[in-house]
């Protein structure tokens, strides 16, 4: 069996204010819920005990969430040490770019430039911000990982961002690229894949809240 674990950040200051990009900080609920993720939610899973990785994104968001995850020196039976978790940063996980319109609200940029999110509703997944990136570079930058995140054995944990989860999510479940754009990933949820090794059939998902 594989498992992946696919989680956003807690909640963030930009997103109390509704404001996209950035690189804020965790809100107090946000940091609750990093608690919540690292001292309850792995714990009940029971990949505090065994060899599992961990993923995060460069910004200050994803790793706050990540705090509260454990992290001692596991001794395996084949004499190696592992550190629980595992972690890499990687900036292939970092947020949509917007471009010139970091750190604005949606009614911001429509007050703007009426046209731009006109332009974003025909087309979501090739529409590019000005100056920063659409979810067709997202995908670009997301496929590496996708390799990677194949080759893996033990249970992941991917702490990422709405648009770059939407990505990887529409990756392990075969959803239309058209439609990755649009999935719901709300915040404070945790969705788990599980799926036999080899098979080609859909994971099967749980989330929890
Ligand atoms: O609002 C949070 C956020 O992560 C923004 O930083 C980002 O631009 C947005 O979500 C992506 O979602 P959508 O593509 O639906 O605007």
């Amino acid at each position: 069996k594989r498992v992946v674990y696919l989680t956003r950040h807690g909640q963030s200051e930009y997103n109390k204010l509704k404001k996209i990009g950035g690189n804020p900080g965790l809100t107090d609920l946000g940091t609750a819920y990093a608690r919540w993720l690292g001292e309850s939610f792995v714990r009940r899973e029971g990949i505090d005990s065994t060899p599992s990785r961990l993923w995060t994104s460069s910004m200050r968001r994803t790793i706050e969430t990540a705090r509260y995850l454990p992290h001692p020196l596991l001794e395996l039976s084949s004499g190696r040490s592992w550190h629980q978790m595992q972690h890499r940063v990687y900036r292939n996980l970092d947020e949509l770019f917007a471009g010139d319109y970091e750190g604005m609200t949606y009614d911001q940029i429509m007050a703007e430039n009426p046209d731009e999110g006109g332009l974003r509703k025909f087309d979501k997944l090739g529409y590019r911000y000005p100056r920063g990136e659409s979810y067709l570079d997202l995908i670009a930058r997301i496929d590496p990982l996708i390799t990677e995140l194949e080759s893996y054995e033990e249970p992941l944990l991917v702490v990422s961002h709405q648009a770059t989860l939407r990505v990887v999510y529409a990756y392990l479940t075969r959803t239309l690229r058209a439609d990755a754009p649009k999935i719901d990933l709300p915040l404070h949820t945790v969705i788990k894949l599980e799926w036999d090794e080899g098979a080609a059939s859909t994971p099967a998902e749980t989330r929890y809240r």
